[in-house]
């Protein structure tokens, strides 16, 4: 009988230790010395076969109904704990609702998607529609139909990127565009014969060293004009109605001769540089102007590549930056900053 009187024992012995446990830690303590794998039930459950046959039977019964018991008080008791951890913390850990939330920053357009954005409401006043083009182009697109055949010395003012994948033909192969002015050809042959007077934005890729004025993708805004008895007036008039409308009045923009093989006669589109005053800086190279546009009238080959006959048609087109007239509009004295991710920068406008 010792054995069963030893079971009891534990029994009550379990009971007292249980209701001594007032905390998680020590109820799981608890439930490890009595029911664990080595617990003092589950030990004595193995002495079984030490005691004569006859009391084997009542005293595997026991052991169960102690072990169910035991799992109930257990049970009861791990609710009671959790119950009272819960009202203390509850006590101990208010939540003062009277304290300011935490401020939510609200994102915003990049500045060059407002730069893009109030572009297109000004040329929109003057009669362009946005025309699309894509950033994969081919390599005639880009170069050969505006006029800059293979070898021609002009393909060095376009560092490109090309796609690795052969065309089938001379002209075939395809590049990230590097200026939005393909978009021309292909805008012109959609609309052939009709006059056309459309805006291109795009991002532009250039194999080029990065400087504080000089990116490797930028945006270009493209504009072109195709009609009977446009001039060079037409676009000097455009050009300076644009200057007006995106800097204010005050501002000095210049344009001056220079050569594009797409263009002719062609311009260059200067904007007196604000950051230092027309002093002297990196960003204009110490020469106080900024260059933001090519531009000039579409070459007659061009306006032929299109489907226009230059006899009867003639047409202007403009290639502005995005980003280069933003740091003369917005004081932004590195292009970089508009690709760095940086907060601080992005936060300013
Ligand atoms: C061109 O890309 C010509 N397609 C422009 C044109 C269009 C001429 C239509 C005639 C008719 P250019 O390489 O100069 O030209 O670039 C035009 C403008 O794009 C520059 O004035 C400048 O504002 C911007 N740009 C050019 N390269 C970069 C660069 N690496 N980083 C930032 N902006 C650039």
């Amino acid at each position: 009988m010792g054995s069963f009187d030893e079971l009891e024992q534990i029994r009550e012995q379990a009971l007292a230790d249980l209701m001594g446990a007032s905390a998680t830690p020590a109820l799981e303590a608890w439930e490890d010395r009595y029911l664990g794998r080595r617990g003092e039930i589950t030990l004595r459950a193995r002495t079984v076969g030490q005691l004569p046959q006859e009391d084997r039977p009542a005293f595997g019964q026991r052991v169960n109904e102690i072990k169910r018991l035991l799992l109930q008080a257990y049970e009861a008791r791990a609710e009671e704990i959790s119950h009272a951890e819960l009202e203390s913390q509850l006590a101990t850990e208010a939540i003062d609702v009277t304290l300011p939330g935490r401020p939510v920053i609200p994102g915003h357009l990049h500045l060059t998607t407002q730069a893009l954005r109030e572009l297109y409401a000004i040329f929109s006043k003057m009669g362009f529609e946005v025309y699309e083009a894509p950033d994969v182009e081919l390599e005639a697109y880009n170069f050969d139909l505006l006029n800059i055949p293979e070898y021609h010395p002009a393909r060095d003012m376009w560092d490109t990127f090309w796609v690795k994948e052969t065309g089938e033909g001379p002209g075939d192969r395809r590049l990230l565009r590097t200026h939005t002015s393909p978009g021309q050809i292909r805008a012109m042959r959609e609309r052939c014969p009709e006059p056309i007077r459309v805006i291109l934005p795009g991002k532009c890729y250039r194999y080029e060293q990065i400087t504080v004025r000089a990116e490797h993708q930028f945006y270009q805004l493209e504009g072109l004009a195709v009609g009977r008895g446009i001039t060079m007036t037409d676009l000097i008039g455009t050009i300076a109605q644009f200057a007006r409308m995106f800097y204010g009045p005050d501002r000095t923009v210049r344009v001056r001769g220079s050569y594009f093989p797409f263009t002719e006669p062609s311009i260059e589109v200067d904007t007196e540089c604000i950051l230092c005053g027309g002093k002297g800086c990196p960003v204009c190279k110490y020469t106080g102007w900024l260059e933001v546009a090519g531009a000039g009238m579409v070459h007659p080959v061009v306006l032929e590549n299109g489907g226009y006959d230059p006899e009867a048609w003639s047409g202007f087109a403009f290639g502005f930056g995005v980003e280069r007239p933003s740091m003369m509009k917005y004081n932004v004295q590195d292009i970089r900053w508009f690709y760095g991710n940086d907060l601080r920068f992005l936060r300013r406008f």
